[in-house]
C-alpha cells in the first residue's frame, strides 16, 4: 500500500482544453480520498491519471515516493473499479475475481486462497460458481470489488461505483465499501459526484470545479468552513441558503431582519458593501419550540411560511424572499455551476419535528447567528471562514482559473451566456 501524491497535475486535451487545471492533493496512506465535484469537472480525468489510462500534461504523479508519470497502467499496480463493473459473463463470480491472478500466471494453490479469501469478505461465497447475468447489481458490484482485492494493489480506485445503483443498495454498498476500506487499510481513491457519499466516506474530500481544486478538507471542516460559495452550495442537503446581507458593526441586515453576529465574524465583513450570507437549513428553528432562555430578539425574525414538508423527526419550511439583482447574478450563476442544484429565491429552513407552524403561518424563526458565513459577492470567497479549520484552501488566484475556464466556455456556447 502507498501513498498517492498529485504536484500540479495539468490535463490538457488535444483541443486545448484545461479539463485539469494545476491541482495539488496529498493521499496518504491508507487514507480514504474522495474526488467529488459536479459532471464535467475533470474527476474521471484526474483518476484516470493516477491510473495510468490517460497522459499527464504537465506535474508530477507520485505513489509510494515515486514518479510514475511514464509508468504503464500494468506498472503501477493499482485496482480500478469503474461504474460498469465490465465483468465477464461467460465466467463463473470465482472465475471473474480468479481473473487478475490467472493473468499473473499465479500457482492454483494462491488463486483459490486469495479468491476464497475475498468472497468470504464480501459475502459471495454460495454465489462462487453462478454466473454474473443471474446476480443482483450489488452482487455484481462485490464481485468487481473482489477482482479489485484479490491484486494486493499499492490502492484502489473507483470511480462513481455506485451510481447504477438503486438508492437502498446505494446505501447498503457505501457502508461496505466503507467497512471493507477500512479493514483492509488500503489507500483509496474514490471518484463521485454525490454529495452524501462524499460526507460519509471520505476521510477527506478534494472539491473540484472546472478542473481548479477548491478546497481539500475532512468532511467536517467542509462543511462547518467552506472556503467559497461554491463549495458551502455544493456540500450540505438540503444546501445552505444564500441571502443579500449588509453589515454595519455586528448586525446583520438581511431579508427577514437583523441578526447580532459575533464580534470576530463581524470584524472580518467591515466595509464590504452588499455581502452575501450563508446559513444552513439546520442552523433555524421555531422559536416556539425551544427553551426561552435560548432565545433571544436579537436572533430572532418573523415570517409567513409558504410551505411546509413534514417528516417526522423533523420538517422543512420554505420562505420566500426577494433578492436585489447584484446578488442575483452571482447565486444565477452558483445554480449554474453547481448543475441546476436548488432554487435560491427561497429560504429552506429545518424545523424540530414537534413543531406546529403550518402553511400559510406567520412564524418566529431562530438562527443561530454564531454559524452564520459572509461571502464576497465578486470573488465568493468566505470571509468568515475560520482558516485553522478548514484543510487545504487554494489561494483566490488559483481559484480565478476556474473562473477563466467558466467565461471561455460561456463564450463557446451561446446556451450558457448568462445576461
Ligand atoms: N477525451 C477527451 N477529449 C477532450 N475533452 C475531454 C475528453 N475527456 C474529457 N474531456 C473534457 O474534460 C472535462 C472533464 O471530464 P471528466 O470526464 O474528467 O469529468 P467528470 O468530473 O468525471 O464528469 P462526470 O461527473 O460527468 O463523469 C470535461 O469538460 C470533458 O468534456
Ligand atoms: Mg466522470
Amino acid at each position: 500500500m502507498a501513498a498517492i501524491e498529485m504536484k500540479n497535475i495539468v490535463k490538457k486535451y488535444g483541443d486545448g482544453f484545461p479539463a485539469v487545471n494545476d491541482v495539488s492533493i496529498d493521499v496518504e496512506d491508507g487514507e480514504f480520498l474522495i474526488l467529488v465535484g459536479p459532471s464535467g469537472c475533470g474527476k474521471s480525468t484526474l483518476l484516470r491519471m493516477i491510473v495510468g489510462l490517460e497522459d499527464i500534461t504537465d506535474g508530477d504523479m507520485m505513489i509510494g515516493g515515486k514518479k510514475v508519470n511514464d509508468l504503464a497502467p500494468r506498472d503501477r499496480n493499482l485496482s480500478m473499479v469503474f461504474q460498469n463493473y465490465a465483468l465477464y459473463p461467460h465466467l463463473t463470480v470465482y472465475e471473474n475475481i480468479a481473473f487478475p491472478l490467472r493473468l499473473a500466471n499465479k500457482p492454483e494453490s494462491e488463486v483459490d486462497e486469495k479468491v476464497r479469501e475475498a468472497s468470504k469478505t464480501l459475502e459471495l461465497d454460495e454465489h462462487l460458481e453462478r454466473k454474473p447475468g443471474n446476480l443482483s447489481g450489488g452482487q455484481r458490484q462485490r464481485v468487481a470489488m473482489g477482482r479489485a482485492i484479490v491484486r494486493d494493489a499499492e490502492a484502489f480506485l473507483f470511480d462513481e461505483p455506485l451510481s447504477n445503483l438503486d438508492a437502498k443498495l446505494r446505501g447498503q454498498m457505501r457502508t461496505e465499501i466503507s467497512r471493507l476500506q477500512k479493514r483492509l487499510g488500503i489507500t483509496t481513491v474514490y471518484v463521485t459526484h454525490d454529495q452524501t457519499e462524499a460526507m460519509t466516506l471520505g476521510d477527506r474530500v478534494a472539491v473540484l470545479k472546472r478542473g481548479v481544486l477548491q478546497q481539500h478538507a475532512t468532511p467536517r471542516e467542509l462543511y462547518e468552513n467552506p472556503a467559497n460559495l461554491f463549495v458551502a452550495g455544493f456540500i450540505g442537503s438540503p444546501p445552505m441558503n444564500f441571502l443579500p446581507a449588509k453589515v454595519t458593526g455586528n448586525q446583520v441586515e438581511l431579508p427577514f431582519g437583523t441578526l447580532t453576529i459575533p464580534e470576530d465574524k463581524a470584524a472580518k465583513a467591515q466595509d464590504k458593501g452588499l455581502l452575501i450570507a450563508g446559513i444552513r437549513p439546520d442552523h433555524f428553528e421555531d422559536a416556539s419550540v425551544m427553551d426561552a432562555d435560548k432565545v433571544t430578539d436579537e436572533a430572532t425574525f418573523n415570517a409567513t411560511v409558504d410551505v411546509v414538508e413534514w417528516l417526522g423527526n423533523e420538517a422543512y419550511a420554505y420562505i420566500p424572499f426577494e433578492a436585489p439583482p447584484e446578488v442575483r447574478e452571482q447565486l444565477t450563476q452558483l445554480e449554474k455551476d453547481l448543475d441546476g442544484e436548488s432554487m435560491r429565491t427561497q429560504l429552506v429552513i429545518s424545523l424540530d419535528g414537534a413543531s406546529r407552524i403550518s402553511e400559510g403561518d406567520d412564524a418566529t424563526i431562530w438562527v443561530d447567528a454564531r454559524k452564520i458565513h459572509l461571502f464576497d459577492p465578486a470573488t465568493g470567497e468566505n470571509l468568515t471562514m475560520d482558516a485553522d479549520n478548514a484543510g487545504i484552501v487554494p489561494g483566490v488566484e488559483a481559484l480565478a482559473k476556474a473562473e477563466e475556464v467558466g467565461k471561455e466556455q460561456d463564450a463557446v456556447d451561446p446556451n450558457a451566456a448568462t445576461t
